[in-house]
């Protein structure tokens, strides 16, 4: 009789990660990018991030915060879960391309869930991430992966004032500190719209005169922006592929 002994499949440990996977996420540079930020904001000054995403920059500042995304269900979801909401798990490939498609038989914080957290790099209904045996015969659950993260996450999120539209209509108090991370320019599109780069440099300056300190993560800016920080960082969602990370900020003629 043929004997063989299966390959034994191991449990990934308890990964340390504290931040939701999410396309274009900052938490890589966040130790570099925001000592110099936080240099320009004194106590009374509110952090405002118009481009929140996966919330992986403003879960590590203190005090009053808005972070603000065109995308609704993502909104939906960090709301959902500042009310104290225990993320499903058991999310099947099937209920992920239903909800893909039908997104109405679902609440919002639901597709936010399901279109981020159970789909693979936190890409927007991208490819499902569920559980896998890797080559080495470790068994992964990327949906329980992404709950223990978010739910590390969590603690220093629950002030953060959350809120839903497009950067150009989101109310800022007088004097704050804006950090954008927009969609970069050529680079993978987020399906909540297009983004009109010209206008959004002209939205930093405007926002800059009326005497907010803006600063802005991208590769390339116009040249009335000062780069003040660059590295070079392998992209997430290739990691043979490398680019320069940059902070810009606008410095007034
Ligand atoms: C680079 S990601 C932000 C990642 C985030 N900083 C993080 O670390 O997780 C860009 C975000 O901009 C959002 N977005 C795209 N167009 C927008 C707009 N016009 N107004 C506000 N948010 C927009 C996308 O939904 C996406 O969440």
């Amino acid at each position: 009789m043929r004997c063989y002994f299966k390959k034994p499949v191991i449990f990934a440990k308890n990964k340390t990660r504290t931040d939701m996977k999410y396309m274009g996420s900052k938490n890589r540079i966040a130790k570099h990018i925001l000592p110099i930020m936080l240099e320009h904001k004194t106590d009374d000054m509110v952090w405002v991030e118009p481009f929140v995403g996966g919330a992986n920059m403003i879960d590590k500042v203190n005090g009053k915060r808005i972070g603000a995304d065109l995308n609704k269900y993502l909104i939906a979801m960090w709301k959902k879960l500042q009310k104290g909401w225990d993320l499903p798990t058991d999310i099947s490939k099937d209920i992920r391309d239903d909800c893909r498609i039908n997104k109405d038989n679902y609440k919002d914080f639901e597709v936010g869930w399901i279109g981020i957290g159970c789909c693979y790099n936190g890409i927007f209904f991208g490819g499902y991430a569920g559980e896998i045996v890797t080559k080495t015969g470790v068994k992964r659950n990327y949906i329980e992966e992404a709950k223990r993260n978010v739910t590390k996450q969590l603690p220093n999120l629950i002030e953060v004032d959350f809120v839903n539209c497009s950067y150009e209509n989101l109310e800022i108090p007088n004097n704050s500190l804006i950090y954008c991370d927009p969609p970069y320019e050529n680079t993978a599109k987020y399906k909540v719209g297009d983004f009109n780069h010209v206008d959004f440099w002209q939205w930093c300056r405007e926002k800059a005169k009326e005497g907010h300190q803006v600063f802005v993560s991208e590769y390339n800016a116009p040249i009335d922006f000062k780069c003040i920080w660059s590295k070079e960082v392998t992209t997430t969602l290739n990691t043979s592929k490398k680019d320069t990370e940059k902070l810009f900020t606008y410095i007034q003629p």
